[in-house]
């Protein structure tokens, strides 16, 4: 099996704005963070405080031999208010675009991660009857900072974020929660609307190859599930990768598995699960993942723009992304057209809910000096890079 990968392959790593900025006091989940009876475990307060210190991340990419970084905007910052253009916040983005051009990285720039502003949230949320238009409307005062990304993602992991409504649901029911739930329909098609909507800004303003992110999952029948599984997978990925097929590229974000029996999902052994929402321990998925987005969509390029493991033992991270790559070679050797592989993560950083504690970071950040501590990891991925392949 082949583990060199094809010319020109992108090598990088991922961070997203409202992980690692700090001080994103604007936005739904500050105020989500801050709420009585929160399911944040702690507030992202200066997070990695990556809003300054963003040019030392840059250089650690680049200095790793990485020749990619992937990052988000933070649109409470740029429309801080409805219809409140920020240009400092935009020149800012501007800045890391060129700041990635200047150290030879790709960039490749996420319109929306997650976040929105508190006014979007108050009035309407994803699904409020305006959003598509402010979606657009951001989506073009955005686009002078992205023009020059080398790609440009409209929205993170919509898929993820038509679960949330319903984990939200069975938490407050206090129902058992084994695995990712079937995506709330209504949220996966205002989602997929917004997608759109944004793209055809960014295709009218010959902007950048233009794609979304997506949750990519393996789906295993543990025996008697092949019902439940294909109810899953229909909702979670093939409705998002049909919706994806117009699209320049698609990027796939790759952690872990799901198994299903006749009952529906079932939960990861114990021994398996990682520091991250129980997540399985499961490097086979990104090749799993990778083949399945390929038979859906053949002729659309693929990107890994998401792929790592919350671990505290480094080389345990090494482990798993060596396995992981290995999967992905022989996947693009059985025909997948996927362009690049983008760690997360490049810090240490807030991992929503779960707060600070699951640690993905290829550097580690100090929480009170921010200081960054590269791990091995960071100089083993980059030796990857530089040879296009593992030894
Ligand atoms: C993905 C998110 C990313 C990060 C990883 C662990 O779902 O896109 O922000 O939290 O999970």
């Amino acid at each position: 099996m082949t583990t060199q990968f094809p010319d020109g392959f992108l090598w990088g790593t991922a961070t997203a704005a409202h992980q690692v900025e700090g001080g994103n006091v604007n936005n739904d989940h500050w105020e989500m963070e801050h709420a009585p009876h929160s399911p944040f475990v702690e507030s992202s307060g200066d997070a990695c405080d990556s809003w300054n210190r963003w040019e030392e991340d840059l250089d650690l990419v680049a200095g790793a031999g990485l020749n990619t970084y992937r990052f988000s905007l933070e649109w409470s910052r740029i429309e801080p208010e409805e219809g409140e253009v920020s240009r400092a916040a935009l020149d800012h983005y501007r800045r890391i675009v060129d700041g990635c051009r200047d150290r030879g990285l790709t960039p490749i720039a996420t319109l929306v991660h997650f976040t929105m502003p508190r006014w979007l949230m108050h009035d309407g949320g994803w699904t409020g009857p305006k959003t598509g238009d402010r979606i657009a409307r951001f989506t073009e005062l955005a686009l002078p900072a992205v023009k020059d990304a080398a790609y440009v993602a409209t929205i993170n992991e919509p898929n993820l974020m038509a679960v949330q409504p319903v984990i939200g649901g069975m938490a407050r029911r206090g129902e058992e929660i084994k695995g990712l739930p079937v995506p709330d329909q209504a949220v996966s098609e205002a989602l997929i609307g917004l997608h759109h909507r944004s793209t055809e800004v960014l295709r009218g303003a010959g902007s950048p190859p233009t794609g979304m992110t997506l949750v990519g999952i393996e789906y295993i029948d543990e025996g008697g599930g092949a019902e439940p599984l294909q109810a899953a997978r229909t909702a979670m990925m093939d409705q998002f990768l049909t919706a994806a097929a117009g699209d320049d590229w698609v990027g796939l974000q790759i952690y872990t598995a799901q198994r299903f029996g006749p009952d529906g999902l079932i939960a990861p052994p114990a021994d398996r699960q990682t520091l991250a929402h129980g997540m399985e321990r499961r490097p086979e998925a990104l090749g799993a993942a990778i083949n399945h987005a390929a038979s859906v969509l053949p002729d659309t390029p693929l990107l890994v723009t998401e792929n790592g493991i919350a671990t505290a033992d480094d080389a345990d991270r090494i482990a798993f992304t060596t396995d992981a790559l290995r999967g992905l070679a022989a996947a693009i050797e059985a025909g997948a057209d996927v362009r690049g592989y983008v760690h997360w993560s490049l810090l240490d950083n807030f991992e929503w809910m779960l707060g600070f504690a699951p640690t993905f970071g290829l550097v580690a950040v100090d929480r009170e000096t921010f200081v960054r501590t590269p791990k091995p990891s960071l100089a083993w991925l980059g030796e990857v890079a530089k040879r296009n392949g593992l030894a």
